[in-house]
């Protein structure tokens, strides 16, 4: 046994029993998520039945789609494609991996976000002043051949699960993809061909029961970075979403997706569609484990703005960038209401 005094590097393993959580994670009056106020989001973020998209019906739900990401920037996905058992065998699989104990979590300890695989917690905790109630774990996983050796061994579940998930993931958000492109009457592969080499990362979010959860957040208000993100939960709501002004908390229906509008969405539709704030809230009575997928450009890949979009009506609202440029400024930003985006725009 390792003596119980050594310092502790993640959230899950120094949680303990008290009812107070250190002193550390506690945010200012002013910056805490008010959880009384939070309705439930109801038709705010519409569920979108996927099935019609291979059929006769498939302007219609381009359509709502396209209606979702201007309006919400969020929508749920139900008929996606994905069996429930592979959902199912992936949530177990990560649960089962945070339930291994620290001496074993540990070996795949890292606190650079540019690592492939790596498990951390909070944001970006070597940057950040003020720690957020979460352990995770981040994986690359496309192309999967060239990720899996590093995926954690154990437990023996994990990489099987994990990589037949997100090559589900991957087909649902190809299929995605072509419908949003549809929808903004580009060509169906446009958005495809305009991520050049496609990249794929995974979060496994476990956010721990938290002793008090008026005080902190699992994560801050942010806007993902990526072009959309496909986020998978176990039944425990947590996720809320900026709609009109005030947050709203969407539910987790089992076996339905949630999917969101990132930046680069943002960029490549000049602005047609944006990226919205939204943060994670933990809660006393349960923890919860959220496996967000951020479907995203390679890092060389230079995003810009579809010319068809682009018109006297409506300028070029961003310079061209690299996503590796990007993602570099999202993590050492740290979350923040102020998106990235706003250090790309092009001036009036
Ligand atoms: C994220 C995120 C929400 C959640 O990981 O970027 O927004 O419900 N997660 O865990
Ligand atoms: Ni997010």
């Amino acid at each position: 046994m390792a003596a119980s005094s050594s310092f502790k590097f993640l959230l899950a393993d120094f949680a303990s029993d008290s009812p107070f959580i250190p002193s550390n994670y506690i945010r200012p009056a002013g910056d805490r998520p008010e959880l009384d106020g939070v309705e439930n989001s109801g038709e705010a973020i519409p569920v979108i039945d996927l099935s019609g998209l291979n059929g006769p019906h498939r302007h219609k739900v381009v359509t709502e789609i396209g209606m979702a990401c201007k309006n919400a920037g969020f929508f749920k996905v139900k008929k996606h494609g994905i069996p429930k058992e592979v959902l199912h065998r992936m949530l177990d699989a990560s649960k089962a991996f945070f339930l291994l104990p620290e001496s074993v979590r540990l070996k795949n300890y890292s606190d650079d976000p540019t690592k492939s695989t790596r498990l951390s917690t909070s944001f970006n905790i070597a940057t950040e002043k003020l720690p957020s109630w979460r352990d995770y774990l981040r994986l690359h996983c496309h192309p999967i051949e060239a990720f899996i050796n590093e995926w954690p061994s154990q437990p023996p579940s994990f990489k099987p699960a994990a990589a037949d998930y997100a090559s589900h993931v991957r087909r649902l958000a190809l299929r995605l993809l072509s419908a949003i492109s549809e929808s903004l009457s580009l060509k169906s592969g446009y958005l495809e061909s305009a991520l050049g080499r496609h990249a794929q990362h995974m979060a496994i979010n476990y956010y721990p029961q938290c002793p008090q959860p008026e005080l902190t957040y699992g994560l801050p208000a942010h806007k993902d970075p990526n072009v959309i993100t496909i986020l998978m939960q176990d039944g425990v709501t947590g996720l809320q979403v900026m709609r009109d002004g005030k947050w709203v908390a969407v539910e987790a229906e089992a076996g339905e997706l949630v999917v969101n509008v990132g930046d680069q969405l943002q960029v490549l539709s000049n602005g047609r569609y944006t990226s919205v704030l939204h943060r994670a809230v933990v809660n006393k009575d349960i923890e919860r484990l959220s496996v967000p997928t951020f479907y995203c450009p390679g890092p060389e890949t230079v995003v810009e703005a579809a010319e068809e979009l682009v018109d006297e009506e409506h300028p070029r609202l961003y310079k061209k960038f690299t996503y590796g440029d990007y993602s570099e400024k999202f993590w050492k930003g740290g979350l923040r209401m102020e998106s990235c985006l706003d250090l790309f725009r092009e001036s009036e």
